[in-house]
């Protein structure tokens, strides 16, 4: 059984005509995306989509969903992946290394809905590493700072370039491995107050609702 596909292809059916939805990053929302796709075909819908990275415009673009911005439309509802969900339904991001603009366009969003499969669902954040995006220069100072929070931080190094991964925005990727994030409220502020990081891939207090696909069935959190 596909999971992530079927989370996908589930949530594409809370996407009603006429709005404005922020397109997640990642292979559980390619799903959703193709799913949407089709259904603004089938159903001739008037949608509109706010990518949040290459990846997600690309498909979109592929697809004819037709394409905003956040200058000109506020964004109805987000439908975005994960890489750890916990049961207050904080999230880590970023495996991709889009969650800069996940986060701006999932925020911003009136309804903001997260899916994956059930290997996502954790009691305590902090299994995968937190990824930050930071400017390249601040390297060294940013690695003092992880170390200062008790992480373990790596540089994300590309596998088809030679070098480190470079995000959509043009920045590196650092993973912090933590031992268990007890606070994720207070670990993503504190990330973000550390000088040359961009962002940081906690997602705390901002999921609306969850679309958890499991191999007995799908489970909807908050509807
Ligand atoms: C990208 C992300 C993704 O949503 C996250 O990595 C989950 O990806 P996938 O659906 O492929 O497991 O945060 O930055």
């Amino acid at each position: 059984m596909n999971l992530k596909k079927i989370a996908g292809y589930e949530v594409a059916k809370e996407v009603k005509d006429g709005e404005i939805v922020g397109l997640g990053t990642g292979s559980t929302t390619n799903y959703f995306i193709e799913k949407l796709g089709k259904r603004i075909k089938d159903e001739e819908m008037e949608i509109m989509g706010v990518p949040t990275s290459y990846q997600s415009f690309i498909l979109a673009k592929e697809l004819n969903i037709p394409i905003t911005t956040l200058d000109e439309h506020d964004i109805d509802i987000a439908i975005d992946g994960a890489d750890e969900i916990d049961t207050d339904l904080n999230l880590i991001k970023g495996g991709g290394a889009a969650h800069t603009l996940e986060k701006i366009v999932d925020y911003s969003a009136k309804n903001f809905i997260v899916i994956s499969d059930e290997t996502k669902l954790v009691e305590n954040l902090g299994n995968f590493p937190v990824p930050l995006e930071i400017i390249s220069k601040a390297v060294k100072p940013v690695f003092s700072a992880l170390k200062d929070l008790g992480s373990e931080p790596s540089v994300r190094m590309a596998k088809y370039k030679v070098g480190p991964v470079i995000s959509d925005n043009g920045n590196f990727i650092v993973d912090a491995k933590f031992p268990i994030v007890n606070n994720p409220i207070n670990l993503e502020t504190d990330l973000n107050s550390i000088p040359g990081v961009v962002e940081n891939g906690i997602f705390s207090q901002m999921t609306d609702k969850a679309i958890i696909a499991c191999e007995n069935g799908i489970k909807k959190i908050n509807f």
